[in-house]
């Protein structure tokens, strides 16, 4: 009997468990024995693995996280993590390591499958959307509907007392989240740290609504955004207009959590039956992605080229409609 083990790792993200389900069920019908790795990188080195019974992922597409746990691991980004680990692989006689994981851990997986004789399949997943090679990583669309909807709800405040608003969101050092939330929200100015946030411009705008016209105004702030925090933005605008007084929110963890949306249960269903799919015919070092609305497959290597480009289409787009990005 094969032995195939499936691990998330890295932040979590809605929709993982949508795929650990759809790599499951084709693996378990096809007599393939499967071990779940329990807390991410770190459980796979101490080896806290659970034999995955039928059934086991049923009732969890609408449940956000991920039911095997994660963790950010630093022992594994070292030789001697990443030895221990292949040892407890090789203990259980496993072939394939199917790894849900952001930029990060799918890096660790392609360095991994390069040193010790495992084959892998990484699955993308990160509610920041910037794994190079595929359009959408799971949990991406879920907590940008959570920050458009919060930030939807800030603009009543907005609007009823006519005032300046930073709103924070998520990304690490990514910025796609706010730009696509910006845009959809109509936010007047969008921070992200792929373009440099001039804060000239940014007082110009400022002091346009506080004018004789006075009007809301969003500024959505990627959290890696090159002039610093949300906070921090809003304190260098304080310093340069007089009597400013900005409402500032962080939108922080509740973006990544909730209930999946159709399009992350989809994604994660898809993208794991395309995963099972690959460990059937014993592939490895491959991603797979989602391009023009497609699943495919790209070799993993390519996330070591970097993280993902922002849109310049969505770019074009925010300046067509007189935001400032
Ligand atoms: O990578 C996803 C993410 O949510 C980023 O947006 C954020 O910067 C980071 O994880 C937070 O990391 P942690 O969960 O370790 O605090």
């Amino acid at each position: 009997m094969r032995n195939v083990a499936i691990v998330t790792t890295g932040g979590d993200a809605p929709g993982i468990n949508a795929a650990l389900r759809a790599v499951v069920i084709p693996l378990i019908r096809r007599k393939v024995k499967v071990w779940g790795i329990l807390e991410g990188y770190e459980g796979l080195i101490h080896g806290l693995f659970i034999h995955i019974e039928s059934g086991m992922f049923s009732g969890l597409l609408p449940v956000g996280g991920t039911v095997l746990r994660s963790s950010r691991s630093a022992a594994f980004r070292t030789r001697q993590g990443r030895k221990k680990a292949f040892e407890q692989l090789a203990k259980r006689d496993i072939d394939t390591l199917v790894v849900v994981g952001g930029n990060g851990s799918l890096f660790g997986a392609c360095v991994f499958a390069g040193e010790f004789p495992i084959k892998v399949i990484g699955i993308p997943k990160t509610i920041d959307n910037d794994v190079a090679g595929t359009d959408y990583s799971i949990g991406f669309d879920t907590a940008l509907n959570n920050a458009v909807e919060a930030i939807d709800k800030i603009r009543e405040s907005a609007t009823s007392h006519n005032r300046v608003f930073f709103v924070e969101v998520m990304g690490r050092d990514a910025g796609h989240i706010a730009l696509l939330s910006g845009i959809v929200t109509g936010s007047e100015v969008i921070c992200i740290p792929e373009t440099r946030s001039k804060m000239d411009m940014l007082e110009k705008s400022v002091r346009a609504h506080l004018g004789k016209n006075k009007s809301p105004m969003i500024v959505v702030v990627a959290e890696g955004d090159d002039a610093g925090h949300a906070m921090d933005i809003a304190r260098r605008m304080k310093k340069r207009i007089r009597r400013f007084n900005p409402g500032v929110s962080v939108l922080g963890y509740i973006q990544r959590g909730g209930v999946p949306t159709v399009f992350d249960r989809y994604l994660g269903t898809a993208m794991g039956s395309k995963a099972a799919d690959c460990v059937l015919k014993r592939k490895s070092g491959l991603l797979v992605t989602y391009n023009k609305a497609r699943i495919g497959v790209a070799p993993l290597k390519g996330v070591k080229k970097g993280k993902r480009p922002i849109d310049r289409e969505l770019l074009k787009l925010a300046h067509r409609l007189g935001q400032v990005v």
